[in-house]
C-alpha cells in the first residue's frame, strides 16, 4: 500500500487527507499535528472542527486507511509522499511583522522531514506561503540529504471553510507546480495520479512552482477584493438611495463578472483573506513595486473601513451611545456553517460597540464561549494601522455574556446586530423577539439576510447594508456629529 503522510490537522489537513483516502482506498494515510489535543479530537466523536459532511467522511475511513496521530516522525519517515498544511500566519515580531508570512512552523517541520527520512520522499507545499518557498525547503532538505532525493511540488489548496468537504469532492480546478526536469515532472505525475481518481483530467492544472505558489495569494486577493468592492459600493448606496442588492444583481448578469462574491456585508474575515493580501503586498514592496503593493492593500483598508463604518451606524443610531445598552449579537464566526472565528468581522464590531461600554449577549450555534472570550480578550497583532493595540480592560470583558439561543441573546435587547449569515436566523420569531426587547427597537443586519419590509412592518427601527436608510437613520455624516474612531 502507497503510504502518505498529512502535516497538520488544521481546517486544511484535516479534511484534504480524509477526502484524499475516501476515494483512494488502496493509499494509506497518515495525518499528524504536534497538537495533542487536536489529534485526540480528530480520534473522537468531537472532531476539532465543524464542516458540513466531515464527519461521515471520517467515519468511513478512520481506522481503515485514515489514522491521526501525534508519532510525526514515524509516519513521516514512511510515507513516500508529504503534504505539509501547518499554519503560516502573519509573523508578529521581527522583520516583516504585521505583514510578512511566518514560516517557523513550517520550517521547523522541513527540518523534521531532513532528519528523519531515509528514502526519497515527493514534499507537497499545501499551506499557502510566499512565492519562492519552494526554494526555501529544498536547501533545509539538501542541507540535510544525506544522499536522499527530494521533489518539491506546489499544491495549494482552494477549499473554503463551510463548503470544505464539497470543494474536495468537486473542485473548480487542482493545481500542481513542479520544476520542469524529468525528476520534476514524474513527481507532478504521482501527485496526478491521486487526483485522478476522483477529479477530471481537464480540472488538474500544471505549472511552475513559482506560478502555483503566487497563483493561490492572487486567488485569496482577488476573492478579497471583489467583496471590498461591493462594500465600498455599499456605502454609496446608503449616501443616495440605490440598493446595493439590485447594484449586485445587475452586476451579476454581466457574464464578465458572474454572480459570486458580491453579497454586501460587515466585512469578509477568516484567517487566510488578510493575511495573504499582506503576504502579497509584503513581496510587492520587497520588490520595489509600492504602487502594486498599496493597490492591494487598498482592500484590507475598505474591510477595515466596512466593520468600523457598522459600528458607526449602531451607536449613531442609538442616540449615538450604547453605553449601558444590551446589544444581542447574532452569529461569531466569519461565516456560516464554520466554527472557525480567525480573524471574523464581529471580533472589530464587538470590541467596538464594548468600546463604546454596550452590554453584549452573544449566541453563536457552533461557536463555544471559550472561543469567543478568547477572540474578545486577545490582543491582535495589525499591519500598519493598529487599531487594536492596546488589549480591552477586563471590566469591558465582563460586559460580554454568551448565551446558548438567539431568544435568550435578544431578551430585554435594546439592539440587534446580525453578524454571521447563520440560516436559523433567518426563520427567528421576530414578532416575539420584538415584544420581548426593549423600545424602540433596533436590528443592524450586517449581512443582509433579512426582510427589510416585514421587520418594519412589526415596529423594527432596521439598517441593512447599503439598503435605503430607514427614516430614523440618517445618511452617515449627517446623522450626529461626535461619533469618531470608536475601535480602541
Ligand atoms: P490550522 O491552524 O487549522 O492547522 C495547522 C496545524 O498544523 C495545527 O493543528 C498545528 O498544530 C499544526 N502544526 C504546526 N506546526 C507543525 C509541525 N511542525 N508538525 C506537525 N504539525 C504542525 O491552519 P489551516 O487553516 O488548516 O491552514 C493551514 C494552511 O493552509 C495555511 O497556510 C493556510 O493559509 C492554508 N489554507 C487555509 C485555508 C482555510 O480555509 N483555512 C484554505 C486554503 C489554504
Amino acid at each position: 500500500m502507497v503510504k502518505i503522510c498529512g502535516i497538520g490537522a488544521g481546517y486544511v489537513g484535516g479534511p484534504t487527507m480524509a477526502v484524499i483516502a475516501l476515494k483512494c482506498p488502496s493509499i494509506e494515510v497518515a495525518v499528524v499535528d504536534i497538537s495533542h489535543s487536536r489529534i485526540s479530537a480528530w480520534n473522537s466523536d468531537q472532531l476539532p472542527i465543524y464542516e458540513p459532511g466531515l464527519e461521515e467522511v471520517v467515519k468511513e475511513c478512520r481506522g481503515k486507511n485514515l489514522l491521526f496521530s501525534t508519532d510525526v516522525e514515524k509516519h513521516v519517515s514512511e510515507a513516500e509522499i508529504v503534504f505539509l498544511s501547518v499554519n503560516t500566519p502573519t509573523k508578529a515580531r521581527g522583520l516583516g511583522a504585521g505583514k510578512a508570512a511566518d514560516l517557523t512552523y513550517w520550517e521547523s517541520a522541513a527540518r523534521m522531514i531532513a532528519d528523519v527520512s531515509q528514502s526519497n520522499k515527493i514534499i507537497v507545499e499545501k499551506s499557502t506561503v510566499p512565492v519562492r518557498t519552494a526554494e526555501a525547503i529544498e536547501k533545509i532538505l539538501a542541507h540535510n540529504s544525506k544522499g536522499i532525493n527530494y521533489q518539491i511540488l506546489s499544491n495549494p489548496e482552494f477549499l473554503s471553510e463551510g463548503t470544505a468537504i464539497q470543494d474536495l469532492l468537486n473542485p473548480d480546478r487542482v493545481l500542481i507546480g513542479g520544476k520542469e526536469s524529468p525528476e520534476g515532472q514524474k513527481a507532478i505525475q504521482a501527485l496526478k495520479d491521486i487526483y485522478a481518481q476522483w477529479v477530471q483530467e481537464d480540472k488538474i492544472i500544471t505549472t511552475n512552482l513559482w506560478s502555483a505558489e503566487l497563483s493561490k495569494l492572487a486567488d485569496n486577493a482577488f476573492l478579497a477584493q471583489r467583496i471590498s468592492s461591493i462594500n465600498a459600493m455599499s456605502a454609496l448606496c446608503e449616501a443616495t438611495g440605490a440598493e446595493v442588492s439590485q447594484v449586485s444583481l445587475a452586476l451579476s448578469k454581466n457574464t464578465k463578472i458572474g454572480s459570486k462574491f458580491l453579497n454586501a456585508s460587515v466585512g469578509f474575515g477568516g484567517s487566510c483573506f488578510q493575511k495573504d493580501i499582506l503576504n502579497l503586498v509584503y513581496i510587492c514592496e520587497g520588490n520595489g513595486l509600492s504602487e502594486v503593493a498599496n493597490y492591494w492593500k487598498q482592500v484590507i483598508n475598505v474591510n477595515d473601513y466596512q466593520k468600523n463604518r457598522f459600528v458607526k451606524r449602531v451607536i449613531s443610531s442609538m442616540f449615538n451611545t450604547v453605553s449601558g445598552k444590551k446589544i444581542a449579537v447574532l452569529g461569531f464566526a466569519f461565516k456560516k456553517d464554520t466554527s472557525d472565528t480567525r480573524k471574523t468581522p464581529a471580533i472589530d464590531v464587538c470590541k467596538g460597540l464594548l468600546g463604546d461600554e454596550a452590554r453584549l449577549s452573544i449566541y453563536d450555534p457552533r461557536v463555544t464561549e471559550d472561543q469567543i472570550q478568547r477572540d474578545l480578550s486577545t490582543n491582535n497583532v495589525e499591519w500598519d494601522h493598529p487599531i487594536h493595540l492596546h488589549p480591552l480592560n477586563p471590566t469591558m470583558v465582563k460586559q460580554v455574556s454568551i448565551v446558548r439561543d438567539a431568544y435568550e441573546a435578544t431578551k430585554d435587547a435594546h439592539g440587534i446586530c446580525i453578524l454571521t449569515e447563520w440560516d436559523e436566523f433567518k426563520t427567528l420569531d421576530y414578532q416575539k423577539i420584538y415584544d420581548d426587547m426593549q423600545k424602540p427597537a433596533f436590528i443592524f443586519d450586517g449581512r443582509n439576510i433579512l426582510n427589510v419590509g416585514k421587520l418594519r412592518e412589526i415596529g423594527f427601527i432596521v439598517y441593512s447594508i447599503g439598503k435605503p436608510l430607514d427614516s430614523w437613520l440618517k445618511p452617515e455624516g449627517h446623522a450626529y456629529s461626535g461619533v469618531m474612531d470608536i475601535i480602541p
